[in-house]
């Protein structure tokens, strides 16, 4: 008998929030390359959007550019509430259940037995002006996350288990698997095996193809280079073109990506762990380069965060 479909607790990716070393230089990245908003700037963090959302992208002023924090948003506090209690009944870690921004009403902030830090929040208030001016690409908005982890078998049965995401789709060893949220995008969240764990990248949503070329001519104005890209996924179908920002996160501009809005089975699919299968990673042909494969950010060690101004 086939196992009962999880109902997704959560609707989509919330927020994500970084530590950096140097905020002046992610503030100028996240502005001038992605196209952000900035809706907030004090002297220790600054909140960034790309759409009527408050924040998307939360910096915060640190001594270590790391991961503080993946924000999965979910419908109400009835949802947040159920996910701190499976959380309490599988004996993770629950951190706190204070939220992390002062116009979140409801949240429970949970740490992975590998140290993934997430945040499951009620809605952040959609109070900005639709468009905003100035420089850089303008996504739509933030569009998924993309975690390692040792033991992706594990970490991708805690995100069912708990959050109630979907798996949509896994390599056949479970290397590679893509989860989704009731919003139906193929993945809010995925996760990669790896030697280490923490964030292999974020990922912001384009409109269109030549944002992709927008992205790599900004990055050329500032001898800069793309990582990988642009291609076209095999698991997602989404486009992308990957850099590196100058906190050194691994970003990705995506746009196209499958939406799935039934219950249809997972897909299982034969990929290598050396992602030999082009068509999985890229249907039009470059592999990923050792720079991508390699890259991770870790998380930073988990600390109350200290309310902000807002
Ligand atoms: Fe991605």
């Amino acid at each position: 008998m086939a196992l009962p479909t999880p109902t997704p607790l959560v609707t989509c990716l919330g927020h994500v929030t970084l530590d950096v070393i140097d905020l002046d230089a992610a503030i100028a990245d996240a502005t001038d390359i992605v196209g952000l908003r900035l809706v907030e700037r004090t002297q220790d963090h600054a909140l960034l959007t790309s759409n009527r959302r408050r924040a998307e992208l939360v910096l915060r002023r640190a001594g270590e550019d790391a991961v503080r924090a993946i924000g999965l948003e979910a419908p109400d506090a009835t949802a947040v509430a159920e996910v701190a209690a499976r959380v309490r009944r599988t004996g993770l870690a629950l951190l706190t259940d204070r939220p992390s921004l002062p116009f979140i009403a409801h949240a429970v902030t949970l740490e992975t037995p590998e140290g993934h830090v997430l945040e499951v929040h009620t809605p952040i208030p959609e109070d900005q002006a639709i468009r905003h001016g100035g420089p850089g690409i303008h996504p739509r908005r933030l569009c998924h996350v993309n975690l390692a982890s040792p033991d992706p078998m594990a970490c991708q049965a805690l995100l069912s288990d708990v959050l109630g995401l979907k798996l949509s789709e896994r390599t056949e060893a479970c290397d590679l698997a893509w989860l989704r949220a009731a919003d139906g995008r193929h993945h809010s969240v995925g996760v990669a095996r790896s030697a280490s764990p923490g964030l292999h990248h974020l990922a912001w949503e384009f409109a269109q193809f030549s944002d992709f070329m927008r992205l790599g001519d900004l990055l050329d104005t500032q001898d800069r280079l793309m990582v990988w890209g642009p291609g076209r996924h095999g698991c997602g179908d989404n486009l992308f073109a990957y850099y590196v920002d100058r906190s050194g996160f691994l970003v990705e501009c995506s746009a196209e990506m499958e939406v799935i809005l039934d219950d249809r089975p997972p897909s299982v699919i034969a990929c290598p762990p050396d992602l030999s299968n082009i068509k999985v990673v890229n249907r039009w042909g470059a592999p990923p380069p050792r720079a991508w494969i390699e890259h991770l950010s870790r998380f930073a060690v988990w600390r109350e965060t200290v309310a902000l101004a807002s």
